[in-house]
């Protein structure tokens, strides 16, 4: 996820301190690059941009004294290509007539850079927003005017994108929204664009919605609404917006957590968009299927994800990996590992100490190091042999959700794949996640009432939901503060069962597997008067024996795939229940006490 924004104004203006203020207003959808850049009537772009913070590298580059009335600010969060001064954007065409900058991914940034340079195109970086620029160029070397050349390269860009972009000469910008965001603001004295409302709220509430599919072309003192597809002319009248400017950043939501919930099917369709076109996919199944041993090592919600990868890989490739928690790996198979071992290093931040001291222990052994990692440019992506990004933009809330969910969808793909099946079925993910949202939030209510004043519970699944339960325990412990234990629950009768009392309530995780086995526990704790919350697919015989039931929407999918499926699913109502659960005890869940979004210490 990127952030950019655009503005023209009537009069030649000191836009570096707006388009520096735009830049930090952006700077929570990712930092790792920043770059501004103006465009006069006539004469040379004044472009600035490098790796780094919008603070640093606007005091290094001086944003603070370019004046003209286009400018064109970018925040680049990594996916293609790692955080650099060549990487950043804005880009320049070949000649330096057209300066653009993109949001979002396009997927098939590598063909396409290799035609443009068959083309004879000067191409300067690996980012996919000079992509973005290059197909524009293209149009407009064929003669189109900008609208229509922006219009052509749609048909040559794939993926989920919005970009702005602007030509010298001229007195207008373009942008173009392709499944990422986008919205125009207009005053008395200018027009502006931004990623999101936050970008722009601060300058204006006359807002101009605009929709995928869309062009605006924007100059001082008005725009043009062009539609993609058949080159129409779109009226729309500004509105105007009350919102304030904090919910605006959480995207309306209260907060970010639930609003990076429901970002889940987004950065879902982005990542199999990703994986499908990954020069890197090859490589990594190679060392897969080459390696002697495979060991899933992380730590936190990530441990969880590699825990149910391990069951896919099972599953799906007939072939064991072993899931440790980093700090534990050198203790109990640091003297057994060697060249031939294979070490997957699943982590959001790419920083986590935990982990990046055990790739050093698995380096010394000489074992293969495999990265997920979701902060491209981080410690993991710079140390391993081959990484896969989560393509999830950046998370704020402490408590993972869709770093985990899209942790968990990679490693079903690299499951499938190295099993030689189709992953095409998975296109239907995202859509059953925003299907299991809407399940989830409709049911949610009793089963809150009945937990939230519980400080202990357990969380219960077998097989491939095991996962899911420790994940959905780790949940409520992190943002409800109650001791919630995730656990296999064959075990629970193996002791814990002790801690059940009247009304006790116990959370199961059914996969369709292993109804019967569950069925065995939930009665286990009924009838010792505890209080049984079943969380599966429609199924009677959980009806019949939980007090509660969560139902699931069945996963449009070959039923060979249906439990994988529901596993992946099935984190979604333990991610909403401790969200609602902290929030019935007055909890933040963006910021619970005493936790770090990345611990980088021992
Ligand atoms: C913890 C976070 O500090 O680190 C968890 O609070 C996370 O949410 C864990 O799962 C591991 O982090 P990472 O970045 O290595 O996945």
């Amino acid at each position: 996820m990127c952030g950019i924004f655009g503005i023209v104004t009537k009069e030649i203006t000191d836009l570096g301190p707006i388009l520096i203020g735009a830049g930090e207003r952006l700077s929570y959808r990712g930092y790792d690059t920043v770059g501004a850049a103006t465009l006069p009537q006539e004469g040379e772009i004044d472009l600035r941009k490098d790796a780094g913070r919008v603070q640093e590298v606007a005091e290094k580059y001086n944003f603070a004294e370019m004046t003209g009335n286009r400018g064109i600010l970018q925040l680049r969060w990594a996916t293609f290509g790692a955080p650099s001064k060549t990487n950043s954007q804005p880009h320049l065409d070949s000649d330096g007539d057209l300066v653009g900058a993109h949001n979002g991914n396009v997927v098939n940034n590598i063909e396409l850079m290799e035609e443009f340079r068959a083309e004879g195109m000067t191409v300067r970086s690996e980012n996919d927003g000079e992509s973005c620029v290059h197909a524009v160029e293209r149009y407009v070397d064929q003669g189109h005017e900008m609208v229509e050349a922006i219009r052509l390269a749609t048909r040559d860009l794939e993926g989920d994108y919005s970009f702005v972009i602007g030509k010298v000469g001229e007195d207008r910008l373009y942008a173009i929204k392709m499944g990422s965001g986008l919205v125009a603001g207009v005053t008395d004295d200018l027009v502006c664009i931004g990623s999101d409302l936050p970008s722009i709220l601060p300058i204006t509430r006359k807002i101009v919605r605009l929709y995928d599919g869309e062009i605006i072309s924007f100059w001082a003192d008005g725009y043009e609404i062009t539609s993609v597809e058949d080159g129409s002319r779109i009226e729309r009248e500004p509105q105007l917006v009350e919102v304030s400017m904090e919910i605006a950043q959480k995207g309306g939501y209260p907060h970010f957590m639930l609003k990076e919930i429901h970002e889940q099917s987004q950065v879902a369709g982005e990542l199999l968009k990703v994986l499908d076109n990954s020069p890197d996919l090859e490589p990594f199944l190679e060392k897969l299927r080459d390696a002697r041993d495979i060991y899933v090592i992380a730590c936190g919600t990530s441990y969880h994800a590699g825990l149910l990868g391990a069951v896919f890989f099972n599953k799906f490739a007939g072939r064991s990996a072993i899931p440790v928690l980093a700090p534990q790996f050198a203790a109990q198979y640091g003297s057994a590992v060697g060249p031939d071992d294979v070490g997957i290093f699943i982590t959001q931040s790419g920083e986590t100490k935990d982990v990046i001291n055990t790739v050093e222990a698995a380096r010394a052994r000489g074992m293969g190091v495999l990265g997920l990692v979701n902060v491209v440019g981080s410690t993991l992506t710079l140390i391993s042999d081959l990484h896969l990004p989560l393509a999830c933009g950046y998370e704020i809330s402490v408590p993972a959700t869709k770093t985990y969910l899209n942790q968990v969808l990679a490693l079903l793909y690299l499951a499938l794949r190295w099993g030689g099946k189709d992953t095409g079925p998975l296109a239907g993910i995202p859509e059953m996640i925003d299907r299991t949202i809407e399940a989830s939030e409709e049911q949610l209510d009793p089963i809150v009432e009945q937990v939230k004043d519980w400080d202990d519970l357990y969380s219960l699944g077998y097989g491939l939901t095991y996962p899911v339960a420790l994940e959905g325990a780790l949940k409520f412990k992190e943002i409800t503060y109650a001791h919630c234990e995730g656990m296999l629950s064959t075990e629970f009768k193996h002791g814990p069962l002790s801690a059940v009392t009247d009304g006790y309530p116990v959370l199961f995780t059914a996969g369709p597997e292993d109804i019967p086995l569950i069925v065995s526990g939930i009665n286990e704790v009924t009838c010792r008067g505890g209080q049984a919350i079943a969380i599966g697919l429609e199924d009677s015989r959980l009806e019949a024996n939980a007090q509660q039931t969560l139902t699931l929407p069945r996963p449009d999918l070959p039923e060979e795939l249906v439990p994988a499926a529901t596993a992946l699913l099935s984190a979604v109502p333990l991610q909403l229940l401790s969200y609602q659960v902290s929030l019935a005890r007055g909890y933040d869940p963006d910021f619970p006490r005493n936790l770090s979004k990345t611990l980088t210490v021992d």
